[in-house]
């Protein structure tokens, strides 16, 4: 896989919104059939994780729920796409209150996604072509169905009593009414439940019926380790850490600090410092990375973890780098706005404030209403699409993509409260309407169902976009945003400077314009440049101020099709425009 070779490769790219298109060739030398890699950086540094939820990728028996043999069959148009590792969000059986992040066995399949041999046909198909299956494990609780919760509330003194969160109530007032402490749930509402048979409460950080496991209790830890030890015999590439923030709570049991403000449930803001984000969580995460570092193939670790960057950097165990090697910057991604300031701040700290650890962005995900429902304006949503890309997939950041953010899908939430599937959606409505939005079916045509599935009816409907917005369609258009997905994959595996050289921002008080240069010793740096604004906008970049020079500017990839190829440093850039040249001396 590190076989390093050396040829010219011609790349077409093209310019998206004028369809003038912009042919370039450029000299890639030390390229490998995967691209250009440093024989001694591991697979997951320079990765893109594609993240697919299974419900709604693509359904092979007609049932209306996405399997894991439809996403075997769609491994072909993955390998195109170009990612380097897919996430699946849990594939574990489950009642699915919370579509499969309530788990009843860490060892098996759910029926609705297929067989553990489905499985292992998926992780041989994808080995295949140098894709990695990452899994989600759920390590701060199991589903109240789980075979230890059962027992656990079936008396005090069963021996898996201590498995999970028990308590007695403290507050003033009776049961139900009188918890340990005031901690609001995530999904609101205070997070203690009351049960009348052993009249304590247990701690639930979610659902009600996603009770919390007690990681204070070896017994647990050891659980849910052998778990991991299990999927990775079977090959799987790495994990997703759910919630893994939320393992400890406070042991003194410390009522939180009230905050001004009120969540979408109603409930007053609360300082969460007692139960999450506590010190203990990184003992785990390191004896964790002691375990799966065991293994052969640069197991990774990948980490739910909203956090600050000085926060961020101790999940990767800082300097040390003994704990996950990509816990998730889920601050970067979800600006929520076109703020150039805000993402120029962020992406400094993410590049060089984690103790030379790997960043990870991440635009969209299946808890988050999709990212044109969040930047864009409406009116230049093409242009915002193809930026967002561009900032996601041309920094040294690791970059995780969520099915269907290539097609430009949109969220599409439901219409009325007895059509939401997710239960936040019921409880929130009509403030909250649930995640179903950003959810819904794969688009792959325009037939019935998409392409996703046989059914008539799917288990989330299709946005009615499916008809024009679709893989088959975008596949047929030279300007579509996937094409420009594509491209932008490509060109980060085989430039050199884009794959794995240093980053340098440039014109650091521009207003409007976020640009930076990436650049390594002996081959052509990039330049990056986009309008954060809907007006045009002038620059000189000044990459030669910071020690990166050369006379001759060519244009790689542009969303502005007035660009020319050949162009020099100093250009106007149309509203929301991207821009991606190389220097050469
Ligand atoms: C994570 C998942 C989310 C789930 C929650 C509880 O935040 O991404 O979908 O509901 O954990 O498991």
């Amino acid at each position: 896989m590190h076989l390093i070779r050396s040829f010219t490769l011609s790349v077409l790219i093209i310019g998206c919104f004028s369809g003038t298109l912009v042919a370039q060739s450029y000299h890639a030398s030390t390229v490998s059939a995967r691209g250009t890699q440093a024989a001694s950086d591991p697979w997951w540094k320079h990765a893109v994780i594609y993240e697919i939820y299974p419900r709604s990728f693509q359904d092979s028996n007609g049932d209306g729920i996405g399997d894991l043999n439809g996403i075997t069959e769609r491994l072909d148009y993955l390998q195109t796409l170009g990612i380097d590792a897919i996430w699946l969000t849990p594939i574990n059986p489950s009642p699915q209150v919370d579509f499969g992040y309530d788990v009843t066995d860490y060892n098996a399949i759910d029926p609705a996604y297929g067989t553990l041999a489905d499985f292992d046909r998926l992780v041989a198909e994808a080995k295949k072509r140098d894709i990695h299956i990452l899994l989600d494990m759920v390590m701060n609780h199991t589903s109240n169905q789980h075979p230890w919760f059962i027992e656990s509330r079936s008396s005090t003194d069963n021996p898996k009593r201590d498995w999970y969160v028990w308590r007695g109530g403290k507050l003033d007032g009776t049961p139900p009414n009188n918890p340990p402490t005031n901690w609001i749930s995530s999904f609101g509402h205070n997070g203690w439940q009351w049960d009348p048979k052993t009249q304590q409460y247990y701690w639930h950080h979610f659902y009600i019926e996603q009770p919390d496991l007690n990681w204070e209790n070896p017994a647990v830890e050891k659980a849910v380790f052998d778990s991991f030890r299990f999927w990775m015999n079977r090959g799987v590439g790495g994990f997703r850490l759910d919630a893994v923030t939320a393992l400890f709570e406070d042991p003194q049991l410390r009522d939180a600090k009230l905050l001004p403000g009120h969540n979408s449930y109603g409930d007053q803001l609360q300082d969460n410092s007692y139960y999450s984000n506590l010190p203990r969580e990184h003992d785990v995460m390191r004896r964790l990375r002691r375990l799966t570092d065991t293994y052969p193939g640069d197991i990774v670790l990948v980490g739910e973890t909203r956090l600050p960057t000085e926060e961020l950097s101790r999940w990767y165990g800082g300097a040390k780098h003994d704990e996950l090697q990509l816990p998730m910057d889920l601050a970067f991604g979800f600006i929520d706005k076109m703020d150039l300031q805000q993402f120029r701040h962020l992406l400094s700290e993410a590049e060089f404030h984690l103790d030379g650890n790997q960043p990870l962005f991440v635009f969209n995900n299946h808890d988050r209403p999709r990212s044109l429902d969040r930047y864009g304006d409406g009116v230049h949503n093409p242009q915002i699409a193809r930026l967002l890309a561009a900032l996601l997939l041309t920094t040294k950041s690791a970059a995780m993509m969520y099915y269907g953010e290539e097609l430009g899908m949109v969220t599409t939430p439901p219409k009325r409260k007895e059509d939401v599937k997710d239960p936040i959606g019921r409880y929130g409505w009509p403030v909250q309407k649930g995640r179903d939005g950003e959810r819904t079916p794969m688009q792959w045509d325009a037939s019935t169902s998409a392409g996703f599935s046989q059914a008539a009816s799917t288990w989330l409907p299709l946005p009615p976009s499916y008809t024009t917005v679709n893989v088959a369609a975008a596949l047929k258009d030279p300007n579509s945003l996937l094409n420009w997905y594509k491209q932008l994959i490509a060109m980060r595996r085989t430039v050199p400077s884009i794959h794995r050289g240093d980053i340098t921002i440039l014109n650091a008080d521009h207003p409007a314009v976020l640009a930076y240069a990436r650049h390594i010793e002996g081959a052509p740096s990039t330049l990056v440049a986009m309008n954060f604004t809907a007006q045009p906008q002038s620059i000189t970049l000044d990459a030669a101020k910071h020690g990166v020079s050369g006379s001759h500017v060519k244009t790689l990839m542009s969303s502005a099709g007035e660009l020319k190829s050949n162009m020099s440093v100093s250009f106007t850039l149309p509203p929301f425009a991207t821009w991606i040249g190389s220097l050469t001396k």
